[in-house]
C-alpha cells in the first residue's frame, strides 16, 4: 500500500540496527506490522512482527544480534491480507534466495499467482507482494539484473521495491514505479528508504527515483538503469529539512497534508475498479440476482463517515431508484428497524473499529441483511464481520479530523452506486460512460480545486471571532453542509449548525441576525434558483452570506467560494474541499491543536 515504509542498507557495517532505526523512523505513516531481512553468509535471514517495531527491537537487542551487512526492512499497513506475521514483509522465494519489501499495488497479482501455483510454487502470505520473490526465483538465470528487469516489466500497478539476492552478498536492488523510493548516499554505505526520514541521520545526500528506474546498489558503486535500461547518472541533492518535517512532508499539520493527499486517495480508491466502462470489484459475494431482489439500502455510520453515507443516499437512490435510508450507527442498533434478507446494509468506517458501527452491523446481520462495508484499514473488524469490502485505499489517517478518509468513502459509494446501477439496467450506457469518465476525473478535479482555494485564508479571518455560524444547503449541497458544519466544530471549537436551506423558516430564522455569518452551499446547479431564494431570506435579515458555487449556480453573496464544474452527481467531491480548508486555517488562526483536538479520538471503539 501506498504508506507502508521501506528501508534496505548496505555497507560496512550491521545492518540490522539501522534496518530497525529507519524502520521506527517511519512509523509515523501508521503501520500494523514489521519486519527486517538481513544477508549473512549466503544466507537471508527475517524477523517479522504483527505488531510494534519495538517488539522486533526487544527481540534483537535493537539488531544487534542479527550479523549482516546487508538488508532491508519494511513497515506494512495492509491492504491485501490482514495485519498477520505471515503478510508481513519481508517476503521470501521458496528457495529462500530473495528476499522483497514492496510499497504499492500490484493489480495483476492474481494472475501471476495462478500461473505460479500451476507452476509448483507455494504461497505462504495473502498478499500481493508475494509473487515478486516467486516470480524472481522462477526467472532467475544466474544475473540478478536481467531478472529484475524481466520481473518487473512482468508487474503492473504501483511498486517501490527493495530486494536482496543470497548470490549478492553486497547488493540492494531498488525499483521504482508510481511509488516513491530514494537512495541515501554515504561515502561507506549507501541506504534506500521510501522517504527521507529513515535516511537524515545517516546522509543528506539523496538521489530521487523515478518511475521506470531501478538501481543495483552496493556499498561502493551504485549503478542505475532507466526504464529503457540504459545506465543513467543521477543527480545527488543535499536536503536541509529536519525529520520532523519530513514527516509531514513539510507541511505544518498532518491535516492539510492529508488535505492535500486527497487527489492521490481518491486515485487509489478508483485503481483498478473501472474497467471497459463498467465497475469491477473483484470477490464481490453480493451477485447481480441478490441485488436484484434487495428492497431497501440502509446505510449505517457515525461522524464523518455518516456525512457520506448521506450524500450516498441521494446517489444511490438517483441511480438505483431502490430506496435508501440513512441512519446514525448509535441509534440503529438502540431502535427496531425494519431490517431483513432483502434489505443491504452498507456500513461505512475510516477505522473499521467504531463501537456504534461494528454492533450496528451485527444487529443487521443477524436479521438476515447483506453486508457492504467500505472501510480504510484492512483487517479491522468491521471489514472482518462483513460479507463484501470495498476498501477505500485512503492510506493512514494521523489527524483527528477526517479528509481523505471522507473523500475516498465518497469515491466508494460512486462506484457502488454505477455498479448497482449497471446490474439493474438502471442506467443508460451512455450516462453510465459519462458518470464513470467524470468519476475518473475526480483526482484532477480535486486538486484543481485545492489549487482554487486562494481566498479561504482571508475567509477564515473573518468567521474567527464569530460565536455561531450557520451552513446551509439542499439536496447534495446539504450533505456536504453536514460535513463541513461538523470539520469546523471539530478542530475550531466554533458552534455551526448545517440546516437544509428549505427547512430554515421553520425555526432557525429567528436567530438570524445583522451580521451573523450564513454559508450557502449552492453547487447543486438544479436547485441554485430555490437555493437564491433562501439566500434573499437571510440577507433581509442581515446576514453576512459566505457562499460557495459554481459556474453554472450563481448566487448574491459577499464572499464567493468557487469550485470546478464537474457532474452534479459528483459535486460533495470538490465542494468539501473548501470547507476543509476553511476548517483548518479558522483553528489555525485561533492558535488551536488542528492534528488533536480537544475531547476527540480518532477511532472511537467505546460506546
Ligand atoms: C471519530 C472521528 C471522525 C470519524 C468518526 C467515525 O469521531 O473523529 O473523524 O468520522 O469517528 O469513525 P470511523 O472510523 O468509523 O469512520
Amino acid at each position: 500500500m501506498i504508506m507502508c515504509g521501506i528501508v534496505g542498507f548496505t555497507g560496512n557495517k550491521k545492518s540490522a540496527p539501522i534496518l530497525l532505526e529507519g524502520l521506527s523512523k517511519l512509523e509515523y505513516r501508521g503501520y500494523d506490522s514489521a519486519g527486517i531481512a538481513v544477508l549473512n553468509d549466503g544466507t537471508i535471514k527475517t524477523q517479522k512482527t504483527a505488531g510494534r517495531i519495538k517488539s522486533l527491537m526487544d527481540n534483537t537487542n535493537g539488531g544487534e544480534t542479527i550479523n549482516g551487512s546487508v538488508g532491508i526492512g519494511h513497515t506494512r499497513w495492509a491492504t491485501h491480507g490482514a495485519p498477520t506475521t505471515e503478510n508481513a514483509h519481508p517476503h521470501l522465494s521458496g528457495n529462500k534466495k530473495f528476499a522483497v519489501v514492496h510499497n504499492g499495488i500490484i493489480e495483476n497479482y492474481s494472475l501471476l499467482k495462478e500461473n505460479l501455483i500451476n507452476d509448483g510454487f507455494e504461497f505462504l502470505s495473502e498478499t500481493d507482494t508475494e509473487v515478486i520473490p516467486h516470480l524472481l526465483e522462477k526467472y532467475y538465470d544466474g544475473d540478478i539484473k536481467t531478472t529484475v528487469i524481466r520481473v518487473t516489466n512482468m508487474l503492473k500497478g504501483s511498486y517501490a521495491l527493495g530486494i536482496i539476492c543470497a548470490d549478492y552478498p553486497h547488493m540492494i536492488i531498488a525499483a521504482k514505479k508510481f511509488s516513491p523510493l530514494i537512495i541515501g548516499v554515504s561515502s561507506d554505505c549507501n541506504i534506500i528508504a521510501s522517504d527521507a526520514t529513515a535516511i537524515v541521520n545517516t546522509t543528506k545526500d539523496i538521489i530521487y527515483l523515478e518511475d521506470g528506474e531501478i538501481a543495483f546498489i552496493q556499498p561502493d558503486n551504485i549503478e542505475i538503469i532507466d526504464e529503457n535500461q540504459k545506465k543513467i547518472q543521477k543527480e545527488i541533492t543535499t536536503i536541509s529539512w529536519n525529520v520532523a518535517a519530513a514527516e509531514k512532508d513539510g507541511f505544518e499539520h498532518f491535516m492539510m497534508k492529508e488535505i492535500f493527499e486527497q487527489p492521490k486517495s481518491v486515485a487509489n480508491a478508483l485503481n483498478g475498479r473501472i474497467k471497459n466502462k463498467k465497475v469491477v470489484f473483484e470477490n464481490f459475494k453480493l451477485s447481480k440476482e441478490e441485488l436484484q431482489r434487495i428492497n431497501m439500502i440502509k446505510i449505517v455510520a457515525c461522524g464523518s463517515a455518516y456525512h457520506a453515507g448521506m450524500v450516498g443516499k441521494y446517489i444511490l437512490e438517483d441511480m438505483t431508484r431502490i430506496p435508501c435510508e440513512v441512519d446514525l450507527a448509535s441509534e440503529f442498533r438502540y431502535r427496531n428497524p425494519i431490517v431483513n434478507d432483502k434489505t443491504l446494509t452498507i456500513v461505512i468506517s475510516q477505522s473499521g473499529e467504531t463501537a456504534d458501527t461494528l454492533a450496528a452491523l451485527k444487529k443487521a446481520k443477524s436479521s438476515g441483511s447483506h453486508i457492504l462495508a467500505i472501510v480504510n484499514v484492512v483487517g479491522s473488524s468491521i471489514a472482518k464481520l462483513s460479507d463484501d469490502v470495498i476498501y477505500t485505499y485512503a492510506g493512514p489517517e494521523i489527524a483527528v479530523a477526517t479528509t481523505k478518509g471522507y473523500s475516498t468513502q465518497l469515491a466508494a459509494l460512486y462506484l457502488f452506486s454505477a455498479w448497482c446501477a449497471q446490474n439493474l439496467g438502471t442506467i443508460s450506457a451512455n450516462d453510465l460512460e459519462y458518470f464513470l469518465n467524470s468519476v475518473k476525473s475526480l483526482p484532477q478535479k480535486i486538486k484543481e480545486t485545492i489549487d482554487c482555494c486562494g481566498n479561504i485564508k482571508k475567509i477564515s479571518k473573518i468567521c474567527i471571532d464569530s460565536s455561531s455560524l450557520f451552513f446551509m444547503g439542499r439536496n447534495l449541497d446539504y450533505a456536504v453542509a453536514l460535513e463541513a458544519s461538523l470539520k469546523l466544530k471539530e478542530i475550531s471549537y466554533i458552534h455551526s449548525e448545517a440546516y437544509a436551506a428549505g427547512e430554515l423558516k421553520h425555526g432557525t430564522i429567528s436567530l438570524i441576525e445583522k451580521g451573523k455569518i450564513v454559508i450557502a452551499l449552492s453547487c447543486y446547479s438544479d436547485l441554485s434558483e430555490k437555493m437564491s431564494g433562501n439566500i434573499k431570506e437571510v440577507v433581509a435579515r442581515g446576514a453576512n452570506i459566505i457562499s460557495c458555487t459554481n459556474e453554472k449556480s450563481p448566487v448574491i453573496s459577499n464572499q464567493y467560494i468557487t469550485i470546478p464544474d464537474i457532474d452534479s452527481r459528483l459535486i460533495a467531491s470538490l465542494e468539501i474541499i473548501p470547507f476543509q480548508l476553511f476548517a483548518y486555517y479558522v483553528a489555525y488562526y485561533k492558535g488551536l491543536d488542528i492534528d488533536k483536538p480537544r475531547n476527540l479520538a480518532k477511532s472511537v471503539t467505546v460506546e
